[in-house]
């Protein structure tokens, strides 16, 4: 018998139930694939599993040079125990080189390096389908304060600092990414920190040898291949032990 949890929000990859004890939530990983505000979707059979595990691994490491995160445990194959927070409704994209929406917006050619890392922010909404938006915009609405923003633009360069390193070490050139942020309260202060996934759902991954692509692009594109290449970016990371039984026999 299943336990009874309550569910507190279901988005189109995860599901984030009640935790143990207040101040805590369980993110779910689900299999669910949606590209284009979710227009294409589909089941690909274990990416939960392999996205419970990178972001486990990537937030734990990002712990460690000190860019505070949700992460507080893994509890099984597909949930992670994390500390609840107050989303802010905001998609931070760091860029190093052009690809997707950035490439077609401004007819630059995929592959081309940056000038320098540029930090995008998307207002999260998907009835508009997560606009481009301004630090004006953020402020004047209150989607964050200017000190929250600068807060989250550090963040943002010390997480693509450190995880351009960790990529390059195995082989993978990190194109680009995205992160979410949320507010923990303590008193009357409250502090911005790293919530949500890092996975190859969020991120575009390239060989740095052959260029080819190992992240959702490959579901966005029909390139197919999708959980071998995630499983290639878990593998070059050292984080397969346990993954390769589930993801045959399809462990739910
Ligand atoms: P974009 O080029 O489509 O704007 O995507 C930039 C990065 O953000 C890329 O690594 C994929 C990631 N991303 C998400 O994680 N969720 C989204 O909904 C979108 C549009 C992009």
């Amino acid at each position: 018998m299943t336990t009874r949890r309550k569910k507190i929000y279901e988005g189109k990859a995860k599901i984030l139930y009640e935790g143990p004890e207040p101040g805590t939530l369980i993110q779910y990983f689900k299999d669910d694939a949606t590209a284009f505000n979710a227009q294409k979707k589909a089941v690909l059979e274990g990416k939960g599993v392999i996205n419970n595990r990178i972001s486990e691994y990537m937030m734990t490491r990002l712990n460690g040079i000190g860019v505070q995160n949700h992460f507080i445990r893994r509890l099984n194959l597909r949930e992670q125990l994390i500390k609840e927070v107050e989303i802010i409704p905001l998609e931070v994209v760091v860029r190093n080189i052009a690809a997707g929406s950035i490439a077609t917006r401004l007819g630059l050619t995929e592959g081309q390096p940056l000038p320098r890392s540029i930090i995008e922010f998307y207002y999260k909404d998907d009835k508009l389908g997560d606009p481009m938006v301004s630090e004006e915009h953020i402020t004047a609405f209150n989607w964050a304060a200017t000190q929250e923003i600068d807060d989250m633009m550090a963040m943002a360069l010390r997480v693509n600092d450190y995880m351009c390193g960790l990529f390059s070490a195995v082989g993978i050139t990190l194109v680009d990414f995205k992160i979410e942020f949320g507010r923990i309260y303590e008193g009357d202060f409250s502090r911005v920190i790293l919530a949500d996934e890092i996975s190859p759902d969020s991120c575009r991954l390239w060989d740095t040898v052959t260029s080819e692509k190992l992240d959702k692009d490959r579901f966005r594109r029909d390139l197919g291949g999708v959980i071998e290449s995630y499983t290639e970016v878990a593998r070059r990371l050292g984080i397969m032990k346990e993954m390769p039984t589930v993801i045959q026999g399809g462990v739910h």
